[in-house]
Parts: C-alpha cells; sequence; structure tokens
C-alpha cells in the first residue's frame, strides 16, 4: 500500500504559518523498515522554541474565553479531516514507525473517535458548589463556586509508536478545556504528528492556538520544559525521560506516563489456549513496542509446560517480515533497541534459560523469541524489553507471583487468567499496578477507561475523562452574603 514519497523538510507550525528553521538545521527521519530517508524535520534552535511557547502563552486566555461548544466544534471538525486523510497520515505512520498500513491506519481511525468522545466530554465538564455551614464556626451564607479553569500552556510530548493517537490523546483534552498547546513530537513520529495538525489547521484551529516545536528531545528537551510561562507537561515516553522531566518541570503539574513490565499471572485452573493466544497477542503486537505489551509470564508450576507449547505454537505462526508485507513481527523502531533485546536474550541464555521459539535476527529485524525457566538473576526478568521477546517464570505459588510483580519497579498494568473470580478479585486487590486485566490482555483501551501507571510507570491518570480532568484546576469564589 504504502509508496515512498520523495523526501522532504517537513516544516513546524507556528502562528497557523508552516515555517523552516532559520538555522536550516534539520533531524533526518529514517525508516525502520529499510534504512531509507523518509523525510526531515527542523532542528529549531532555542529562540523559535521560546518563541513558540511565547506565542502560544499570548492567545490563552482569548483561547479560555471561547464558548466550550466552539471548542468541542473544532474537535469534531478535526476527527472528520482525521477520517478523511487516514490514508495518506497512515502511509507516514507505516513509513516512519514501521507499523503495517492496516495498523497505521486503524491508529488514525481510532484518534478520530478519541477525539470525538473528548469533545462530547468536554461539554460535560462542571464545576461544584459548596455551602459553608457543613464546617463549625461557618454559616450557609458563605458559599463557595468551585469554577473548573484550564491550566494555561500545556507542554504535550508523545513517543515514538503511536505518533498520532498518543498526541491527540494529549491535545484534544488540553483544547477543549481551553488550554493552548505546544506539541512536542517523537522524531522518530514527527511527520505523522506534523500530519495530524494540519488536518486541526484544516478543521479551522484559531491562529497561535497550537504551536509545533520539532527537534531532538536531547537538545531541545530541556529549554522547553523549563519554560517558564508552561502551566502543565503531559508526557508519554520512557521512564527515564519522564523522571527527568519531572525533575525539571519542578511546580507545575506533570501528568506521566511511562514504561511498563506487565505481568501474565496464568493460574492452574485457567483456560491455557485462551490465555496463550491473549499472551501472545499482548506480548508480541507491533513487535512488543508498547507499554502495555505483557513483558513476562508467571506461571504455576503444573501448568507451565502445557502453557509454554500453547504460547510456542501461536508464536511460531507468526509472520516475521516488513510493515509492507502486512507482517506480525516487524523491525524494531532502530537498531540501538534491537541490540538492547539481543543482549537480554544473550543474558538469559547464558544464564540458563531455555529457548521455547526463536529464528532469524538480521539487523533491527528480530524473529519472536519465547525463553522459558527465566529466572531473577536474569535482566529479562526486571527489565522492560519493549520488543518481541516474552519470558516465561515458572511460580510455586500465587504469592510468589504477587512478590515477584511487587518487586519490580513499573505498575502499569497486569493480567491474570484463572477461572476463579474469587481468586482473580482477591489477587487484583493485592496488585500494585494501575489496572487489572482479568482472562485479557494488558492493553490500554477502550479509551475512555482510566489510563495510569503507579511506581516507575507514571504519575496522574488519562483515558479520555480523566485526561480532561487532568487539564482543569479548582479557581474558587466565595460568596460572604
Ligand atoms: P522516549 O525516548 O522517552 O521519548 C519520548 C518523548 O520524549 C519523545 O518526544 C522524545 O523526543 C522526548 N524527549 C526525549 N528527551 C527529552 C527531554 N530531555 N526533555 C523533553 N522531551 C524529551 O520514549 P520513546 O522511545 O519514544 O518510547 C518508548 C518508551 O516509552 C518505552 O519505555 C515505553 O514503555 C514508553 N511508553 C509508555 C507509554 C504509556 O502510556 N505508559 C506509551 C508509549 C510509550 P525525541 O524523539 O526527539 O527524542
Ligand atoms: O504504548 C503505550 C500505549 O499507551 C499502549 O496502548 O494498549 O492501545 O496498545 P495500547
Amino acid at each position: 500500500m504504502t509508496k515512498q514519497t520523495e523526501p522532504a523538510i517537513h516544516p513546524f507550525l507556528y502562528n497557523n504559518e508552516w515555517k523552516e528553521s532559520a538555522t536550516g538545521n534539520t533531524v533526518d527521519i529514517y525508516s525502520p523498515d529499510n534504512g531509507n530517508l523518509v523525510g526531515s524535520v527542523p532542528a529549531m534552535s532555542q529562540d523559535e522554541v521560546n518563541d513558540a511557547v511565547n506565542l502560544t502563552a499570548d492567545v490563552q486566555e482569548n483561547w479560555a474565553a471561547t464558548e466550550v461548544h466552539e471548542r468541542s466544534d473544532l474537535l469534531h471538525r478535526w476527527a472528520d479531516e482525521l477520517d478523511s486523510m487516514a490514508d495518506e497520515i497512515g502511509a507516514m505512520i507505516q513509513l516512519e514507525v514501521g507499523k503495517t498500513f492496516s495498523s497505521a491506519k486503524s491508529e488514525v481511525k481510532r484518534t478520530a473517535q478519541l477525539i470525538r468522545h473528548t469533545a462530547e466530554e468536554g461539554l460535560r465538564t462542571h464545576g461544584s458548589f459548596i455551602q459553608g455551614d457543613a464546617f463549625p464556626g461557618a454559616s450557609r451564607s458563605t458559599k463557595a463556586m468551585v469554577q473548573k479553569v484550564p491550566h494555561g500552556v500545556v507542554l504535550a510530548i508523545s513517543p515514538f509508536n503511536y505518533p498520532v493517537n498518543l498526541a491527540a490523546s494529549k491535545i484534544a483534552p488540553a483544547l477543549v478545556t481551553g488550554n493552548t498547546v505546544v506539541f512536542k513530537p517523537a522524531t522518530q513520529g514527527a511527520i505523522s504528528g506534523i500530519l495530524m495538525v494540519k488536518a486541526l489547521v484544516k478543521a479551522g484551529l484559531p491562529k497561535g492556538v497550537l504551536n509545533i516545536v520539532t527537534g531532538r528531545g536531547s537538545v531541545i528537551g530541556d529549554f522547553v520544559v523549563t519554560h517558564d510561562k508552561l502551566d502543565m507537561i503531559t508526557f508519554t515516553g520512557g521512564t527515564a525521560t519522564g523522571q527527568h522531566i519531572a525533575k525539571q518541570a519542578s511546580m507545575i503539574p506533570v501528568v506521566l506516563e511511562l514504561g511498563g513490565k506487565d505481568p501474565a499471572i496464568v493460574l492452574s485452573d485457567a483456560d491455557l489456549k485462551k490465555a496463550a493466544k491473549e499472551i501472545v497477542g499482548g506480548a508480541f503486537s507491533y513487535s512488543g513496542q508498547r507499554c502495555t505489551a505483557i513483558k513476562r509470564v508467571m506461571v504455576m508450576n503444573d501448568v507451565a509446560d502445557e502453557l509454554a507449547e500453547e504460547i510456542r505454537s501461536h508464536v511460531a505462526n507468526l509472520k516475521v517480515g516488513y510493515s509492507t508485507d502486512d507482517a506480525d513481527i516487524i523491525p524494531m523502531i532502530d537498531q540501538k533497541s534491537a541490540d538492547f533485546v539481543t543482549a537480554l536474550i544473550d543474558d538469559a541464555k547464558a544464564k540458563g534459560a531455555t529457548v521455547v521459539h526463536t529464528g532469524a535476527h538480521e539487523k533491527n529485524l528480530l524473529s519472536p523469541t519465547v525463553l522459558d525457566h527465566v529466572t531473577e538473576d536474569m535482566d529479562v526478568a526486571w527489565e522492560e524489553q519493549f520488543g518481541p521477546v516474552l519470558p516465561i517464570m515458572r511460580v510455586e505459588s500465587e504469592l510468589e507471583a504477587i512478590d515477584l510483580e511487587k518487586r519490580n519497579e513499573y505498575g502499569l498494568q497486569a493480567s491474570i487468567f484463572t477461572t476463579d473470580m474469587e481468586t482473580a478479585f482477591t489477587l487484583s486487590e493485592r496488585m500494585n499496578v494501575g489496572t487489572v486485566q482479568i482472562n485479557g490482555k494488558t492493553s490500554r483501551g477502550p479509551d475512555h477507561f482510566p489510563f495510569l501507571g503507579v511506581k516507575n510507570s507514571g504519575q496522574g491518570v488519562q483515558g479520555i475523562g480523566r485526561s480532561i480532568d487532568s487539564m482543569l484546576r479548582d479557581k474558587v469564589i466565595v460568596l460572604n452574603l
């Protein structure tokens, strides 16, 4: 489906004008599929980033003064434009981050749905009214009107793996609540993010309400994150980057969606065929490059052989190839990430893990690997692989699984497979994660569910309604009658 377009520089948006950096500097983006140059984005200077944030701040009061139904209408029009650009944007996602075209296009369609739902929820945001007489010494004649007001200028930073969806899921709730936005896309995925913003401009974005900053996060990140005109930061990406940003941001609210090491805990009474199917889907889709991928299996000893065989038979059917082949397992985003996964596999094998399934590894295209008898001394038991390797850890008891889960640094999601609902709920209560999935793979959606990580997996909550909440603060006006 994808046709390689002529590599071009893709300008950033400033005051609804598409501009290149005055420095002439650019960052090149290469396809994970074949290493071809996809295009470039401007490497903006600090002065240009500064101008972008200042402009975003200058127009914020006017944007917040618009009627919420107008802002909601803008979002609806944006969703329509995205739908009509789904092929174009899907093709760019495929080129930039190596998803298959169908999965890339689904990301755009899912994003349009998310924006529409956000537009609707945004209309239903209300403050509250409190009477004073509930507190001793105060009276009913003292009344508080608790309004919900936007923070002001929101910096939205997105990761490579959902360059459109995880950008729009920040931008849409920010805009509908009256915030203005500085959007910093992941460099790998930036062109897709820029196309997504083109749809927003077509939909009637007022000048200055969203501005884009492009350039490597390692170069412009600290400058933009510490800008004194920012009022809130919403970030999705790696834990180390998120922790760094949180420290830099100091006093402003920061929402972080970070890494995970989501376990699938399989109990002796589980439907093993179903569990294996869910686990393989959860672990290997987009080659495991999802925060919510199942990243380790903890299985009861007495059913471990059978589960490992079920998993092996599913993995053996996965098609390994390129996004253009519509493969299940596609090349990883870059060689460095592939080398990291290879090192985890080598470390585990050297320490005694058994290989249930593997295949050829060529450059950044790694065949799916399933490792059994993984033990605590192996790095793959703890590190977020973000790639196509699945460690299986055999446990003696539910308590051992809970203990293993509790001792890891992450707390995004966990799956429990069992036919005993009482046990499922008891274990769910004991797990220190944002979400527990019972008899299903770990995953963020449906997009209106709250989505959060605890421990090193994040702070704050996303998901449509909660994202809207995170974009607002209380403003209290007290009537003393
Ligand atoms: P990343 O390297 O942390 O990058 C994420 C974003 O941060 C990119 O836009 C990046 O820009 C930017 N950035 C880098 N350094 C920065 C700095 N000093 N200041 C400000 N911004 C900076 O993450 P990634 O490689 O894109 O994604 C992989 C990781 O993200 C995995 O750990 C995964 O689990 C996590 N993730 C989590 C979720 C979730 O919802 N929990 C979702 C997706 C991904 P550049 O691209 O220009 O470097
Ligand atoms: O990579 C992190 C995403 O938030 C995962 O979303 O579960 O829909 O793939 P997903």
